[in-house]
């Protein structure tokens, strides 16, 4: 792993993942990729950066050959809410653009591929409570579909053809540097928008909406830890189970309140994004992640929520742009 490109770079996780990953490996070798120009400015400036539209295969090899790629993390997707109202480029982002990636990986050559799956791989019938790493999937959504075909082939790519693919079901992910876009699980990032700004929050989701969260920093080290494991000690490959931490809205509310005793909440329920939470589990068991690369969250609820106060606050004084 000396070239790594980043793809999905401008998004909730690549704008975080990429200035990581050139802190390990140095800014010239981490090749932040975006589907429009519109890259952070943090990471124009840091290192090398390139558009590509992942369902055009050819702008892969492109990439690949002109900046020596070894190693992809894809983090392209088209997340759940969005997926289902735009279906067809879901399925060019989700399905056609992580196909032509692991095909442009075994054509050339390349060490690894990290792509990362969801707890959208799971259904209405997979068991919701500490849902094993080997269960039913049958996600009754497009996002959830794409993420077990990502699954499904990566695995298959390291059996059939010896491509390194490596990936861990990712919860919802909160964060303060890049909004998340049209995701289910994205109340939990907007409420601390609304709690800063407006001292109020309308949550979409209904109060005993119990799921699977994950700050920000223990996403970043899944996806790194995953892909630095020693590949001897893997069983699994492309379908990681990774838990943090799980909560109500009421109860991120609360902790909320416990830190801005002004903060209120109410809720108005969006049906889609209700009915996608619905058919998702409350937490995952990870012992295979545990076992195999020593996987362990660093942040809980209440941790997660100071740092998310303090770093977001200070964003949202800053004047405009300034990063
Ligand atoms: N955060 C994602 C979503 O809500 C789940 O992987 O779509």
């Amino acid at each position: 792993m000396q070239r790594i490109l980043v793809t999905g770079a401008a998004g909730q996780i690549g704008s975080e993942l990429v200035p990581e990953l050139r802190q390990r490996y140095g800014n010239a070798n981490v090749i932040a990729a975006g589907h429009h120009t519109s890259l952070p400015a943090d990471i124009r400036q840091a290192g090398p950066c390139t558009t590509l539209d992942v369902s055009v295969r050819a702008q892969i090899d492109r990439v690949i050959k002109a900046y020596g790629i070894d190693t992809i993390y894809h983090l392209s997707s088209i997340l759940s809410a969005l997926a289902e109202q735009r279906r067809q480029v879901a399925y060019r982002v989700n399905i056609q653009g992580l196909y032509n990636i692991l095909e442009a990986a075994v054509d050339n050559g390349l060490e690894r591929v990290i792509i990362p799956s969801s707890i959208g791989a799971f259904g209405p019938d997979t068991p919701g409570d500490r849902t094993p790493n080997e269960t039913i999937q049958k996600p009754n959504t497009l996002y959830g579909i794409s993420k077990v075909f990502g699954e499904l082939m990566g695995n298959y790519y390291v059996h059939q053809l010896g491509c390194d693919v490596r990936g861990v079901r990712l919860p919802g992910i909160i964060s303060w540097k890049t909004e998340p876009t049209a995701g289910t699980t994205d109340y939990a990032v907007a409420i601390f928008y609304g709690a800063i700004r407006q001292r109020h929050y309308t949550c979409y989701l209904k109060p005993d909406t119990f799921l699977p969260m994950m700050y920000m920093p223990d996403a970043i080290l899944a996806l790194i830890q995953v892909a630095e494991a020693d590949g001897k000690r893997l069983h699994h490959h492309a379908d990681f189970n990774v838990n943090a931490m799980s909560f109500t809205p009421p109860d991120l509310a609360n902790a909320i309140q416990s830190r801005l005793p002004e903060f209120r909440i109410d809720y108005r329920i969006d049906p889609l994004r209700q009915a996608i939470a619905d058919s998702w589990p409350n937490s995952l068991d990870d012992s295979a992640a545990r076992s195999e690369w020593g996987w362990q969250p660093e942040f809980d609820m209440d941790a997660m929520v100071d740092d998310m106060l303090e770093n977001l606050t200070r964003k949202l004084a800053a004047p405009e742009g300034s990063g």
